[in-house]
């Protein structure tokens, strides 16, 4: 490989791809590399240290048993784990279905119209339903300066505080209070209710709702999607948007996450809902085919006209719950929230007759007692904790039981010999499970849900092993070849990194419960913020922030605050260069900050200059500049450091975008180049895998002067004390964090190091034998790129009237996942092979590619139509190629046999090219009405 790039070594190729005035001159200050049987041993002993109690703590987060058939063929099944976000409908149409399920699921159970395919928590939903409220203001509304969002006080407290992060910028004032206060006058624009409360009562809102609509108000519903198996749906008593978190349906709590937030609106909203929606459509031939819906909706594209900076979601964990909706089916679902329900009537029953007050009248799961007189709180913690208990502690000395599905008559005798022997009273054992509910009419649900055929279809464990097999095998995933998306490292997600995830003493902990019942977890986090603190030379680490995107917004709000302690409040235009990602621009905007673009250079750098001036002209006003390293065209701009030192001088901090941190591990970093701040995407860099479109994790990384501003956490102590909380978990996603953890333990330091060589050399490889056929759109000084590169299309374009979308689709009959598609410049393809990929299957995709290129060369000479060719087409299905009636001018075995080591290994696209514009104009998110099956 160095010899067809023309280096003799890969120190010579760093040499010429990375700057030498940003090099690192020690090797990294971490341990060397454990081998994977030492990890093992390694993590085993850290999840010993986490002690599973049973856990009734509730407050958004609930013991769930995730069936063991989804347990082993979803979430340990590297298929729906290494998948991408399923921009290529075409060979995603297995995790568009299982997406596609879950929002119908969602949609049924809300009893709304629309529901996104996630988003990244409980609290940040209700941020982005705050924001909704703000953008869906009446122009009257907007020209009053109407901006108040009535927030019932018996919200999640982690809730709240995400609210408070994000309103503060946008100028949107929060009233928090008792609900029967509230006042609906003309500056009211929103109206957030929780149902069932964050006591667990369940109240009726009917009448707020119709204040609140006569003033024009959206209402938005924070709910508990188990609870409304029983209660009445808020879609039916008028909500606008109802949120919440799907955690329950089968996802461990994984201390905190990662889980799919759910979002539904009504139809009216769809124009500005945040997230990605699935959408039905048909292909090329007329079949049903699903894709991403309304292309231009995920807000971000719009940049800083963005509402939401939501990229990357929750997609694995959306995909787990709707196959948990799958396999209960609308009978299993609503036998568990009876089961819980009357488990929660039984305890409240017993322990009243203790003499304890129950306090909410109307629950579904949760109770909450006061306590007698001479009963101690503290005792009811110790002898709860005795029986490896966990309850929930209200600052008024109330205590709370929140029950799931895995409580057991066990569990309900313990919890009652808890309450008893505190009380000093006798007290009966439970020898059958209760039946008995007590929801009051008034608030039963009385509407069936559920009832399209997927939830009557895979309700044992064979039909549901098939289905999930059957989706599996219309993707592509990293299983089956690699998938070269510039900006996205799909790298490999080795299995011992991922194994620990699905052990109990990991799955199965609550972020809220005391921290010396999560000792390995706290002692891993800690070993892994040092870490990240060397790899990118800073000071300290929030773990906190669970997406890119995330990151970005709570690196800026970050900074935003460190020029408020300083008095410069003022500050506040961030400079952003041309080719940022959509999510840096719509991050500063969600800030609070003005945007001021950047152009760049012909040959693709920022154009220092420019900048320069620009940073002079805002002297007084400059906050921050964000700029991604090595730039997004893959370059190592060499006049970084100029570049931040322009942004110093001018009282500015610069906020890196660590998206192509695969370039930079182990020689050089953001603290070296000059920036204050950055985020890691660890699903990019640190092996935490893509899931079809999430879980992300964004930790930020800070400079000593801003480590006093990282986000803090309401209700557990996270180590920081800076702005409130950017994500409902204290830790954020903290179970997929062994991923990250387990990569850099088992590489060390030369091994990370040696990782990002030699992902340099593969993308150099990959230009080397591309540069003369399709061309390298940008290179560095010496002709290099760093680790991805751009491929130039556009003169095949002009010359034979292929695009550059024509040859993604043509990949997929070669086995292929398109590069990038036309990001960040239009009409070409952005590459990255990362380290994990072998000279083999680069050579794979680099015949491949150059096969399309001669494919295109036929059609500029003639040989090949200009409409009736094999890229126009793709991608092909087995039923057109094996079809009775071929008509193409070219032959079946060119459309699907084009190179001989397919015969070997052929994945057929299950559906033609699909029809983006059709699905747009017949906009259907759900599965197909029962209506049709009948
Ligand atoms: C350069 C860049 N910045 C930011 C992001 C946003 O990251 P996330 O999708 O995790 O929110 C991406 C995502 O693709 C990216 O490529």
């Amino acid at each position: 490989m160095l010899e067809a790039i023309g280096v003799s070594s890969l120190d010579e190729l760093m040499d010429q791809a990375v700057p030498a005035n940003i090099r690192l001159e020690k090797p990294l200050r971490l341990q060397d590399g454990l081998t994977e049987r030492k990890y093992y041993r390694r993590i085993h002993d850290l999840a010993k240290m986490n002690k599973v109690f049973n856990t009734y703590i509730g407050m958004g987060y609930y013991d769930t048993i995730t069936p063991a058939v989804i347990l082993r063929n979803v979430l340990e099944n590297p298929v729906w784990y290494t998948s991408y976000t399923p921009y290529q409908a075409e060979i995603s149409q297995g995790r568009l279905e299982a997406l596609l399920n879950f929002q119908t699921m969602v949609c049924e159970l809300t009893a709304m119209e629309l529901a996104n395919a996630s988003l990244l928590d409980e609290a940040t939903a209700a941020a982005e339903a705050m924001v909704m409220m703000h953008n869906g203001r009446s122009r009257a509304k907007a020209k009053a300066g109407a901006n108040v969002v009535l927030i019932d006080e018996n919200i999640w407290p982690q809730t709240l505080d995400v609210l408070q992060t994000r309103a503060t910028p946008l100028n949107i004032e929060l009233k928090v209070g008792p609900v029967h206060d509230f006042v609906f006058d003309d500056k009211v624009i929103g109206l957030m209710v929780q149902y069932p409360n964050s006591n667990g009562e369940v109240l009726s809102y009917a009448h707020l709702v119709e204040q609140a609509h006569a003033v024009e108000a959206i209402v938005a519903v924070a709910t508990d999607l188990l609870s409304l198996a029983l209660l009445t749906p808020p879609g039916e008593w008028g909500a606008d948007v109802v949120f919440g978190s799907s955690q329950r349906f089968g996802v461990p709590m994984g201390y905190g996450g990662p889980h799919a937030a759910f979002f539904t609106a009504r139809d009216e909203y769809k124009r500005i809902m945040p997230g990605r929606i699935i959408g039905v459509s048909k292909d090329k031939h007329g079949n049903r085919a699903l894709r991403m819906a309304l292309q231009t909706r995920e807000q971000h594209i719009k940049r800083e006209r963005a509402t939401s900076n939501i990229c990357t979601a929750q997609a694995l964990l959306a995909t787990m719950a709707g196959f948990y909706g799958v396999y209960h089916g609308p009978e299993g679902i609503r036998g568990i929230a009876e089961r819980v329900h009357a488990i929660a009537v039984l305890l409240d029953e017993e322990i009243s007759a203790l003499g304890y007050r129950q306090l909410n009248q109307n629950y579904f799961d949760t109770i909450r007692f006061a306590l007698p007189k001479h009963v101690k709180r503290e005792d009811i913690e110790w002898l709860s904790h005795e029986l490896e208990m966990n309850f929930r502690y209200f600052d008024n000395g109330e205590v709370g039981l929140s029950i799931d599905e895995t409580t057991n008559l066990e569990d309900i005798n313990w919890m009652i010999e808890v309450f008893a022997k505190a009380a000093n009273k006798r007290y009966p054992t439970i020898t059958v499970y209760p039946e008995k509910g007590n929801i009051d009419p008034a608030f039963s649900r009385n509407t069936p849900f559920m009832q399209q055929e997927v939830f009557r279809k895979y309700r044992s464990e064979t039909e549901m092993l098939r289905y999930i097999k059957r989706l599996e095998h219309r993707d592509i995933s990293l299983t089956h070849s690699m998938i070269p998306l510039g900006s996205c490292t799909m790298k490999l997600n080795a299995a011992t990194e991922m194994l620990p995830l699905s052990w109990f003493e990991f799955s199965s902990i609550h972020p809220f419960v005391p921290k010396n019942q999560a000792r390995g977890y706290q002692e891993m986090m800690e070993e892994l913020r040092r870490d990240l603190a060397e790899i990118t030379g800073f000071a300290d680490v929030s773990l906190q922030p669970n997406s890119g995107a995330a990151g970005e917004y709570a690196g800026l709000m970050v900074i935003r605050e460190y020029h408020i302690s300083r008095g410069e409040g003022q500050r506040d235009v961030v400079l952003i260069p041309s080719s940022a990602h959509g999510t840096n621009p719509a991050s500063a905007v969600m800030a609070g900050m003005k945007v001021v673009v950047v152009p760049c250079d012909e040959r693709g750098n920022v154009d220092v200059e420019a900048l320069r001036q620009k940073a002079e002209e805002y002297q007084d006003t400059l906050s921050a500049f964000m700029v991604t390293y090595p730039s997004t065209h893959g370059v190592f701009e060499a006049s970084i450091v100029e570049m931040c030192d322009i942004i110093h001088q001018n009282g500015g901090q610069v906020y890196m975008d660590g998206a192509n941190m695969n370039a930079q591990v182990g020689l050089t970093n953001p603290k070296r180049i000059g920036a204050d701040v950055c985020h890691l995407n660890l699903h990019k860099t640190f092996a935490i895998p893509h899931g079809g479109g999430g879980p992300g994790v964004g930790p930020i990384a800070v400079a000593e002067h801003l480590v006093d501003f990282l986000p803090s956490h309401p209700v557990m102590n996270n180590g920081h004390v800076g702005i409130s909380a950017v994500s409902a978990a204290p830790w954020g996603s903290a179970s997929v964090l062994p991923i990250t953890y387990g990569y850099i333990k088992m590489l060390g330091a030369d091994g990370l190091t040696k990782a990002t060589e030699i992902a340099i050399l593969n993308a150099n490889y990959i230009a080397s034998q591309l540069k003369d056929t399709y061309g390298i759109l940008y290179v560095g000084e010496n002709g290099r790129v760093a680790h991805e590169m751009i491929l130039e299309c556009r003169h095949l374009k002009a010359n034979s009237g292929i695009t550059e979308a024509d040859i993604a689709k043509r990949l997929m009959d070669y086995g292929f996942h398109a590069p990038t598609l036309s990001f960040p410049v239009h009409g070409t393809l952005m590459i990255e092979p990362t380290e994990s990929e072998s000279k083999q299957e680069l050579d794979r995709f680099i015949e491949a590619l150059k096969a399309i290129y001669e494919e295109i060369q036929s059609i500029i000479e003639g040989k090949l139509d200009k409409e009736d060719n094999p890229l126009k087409h793709a991608p092909h299905t087995s039923e057109t190629v094996t079809s009775d009636d071929w008509q193409h001018a070219y032959t079946r075995q060119q459309a699907a046999f084009p190179l001989s080591w397919l015969k070997e290994n052929k994945y057929w696209p299950p559906v033609g090219r699909v029809d983006d514009a059709y699905g747009d104009r017949n906009l259907m998110c759900t599965c197909d009405p029962v209506e049709s099956y009948k």
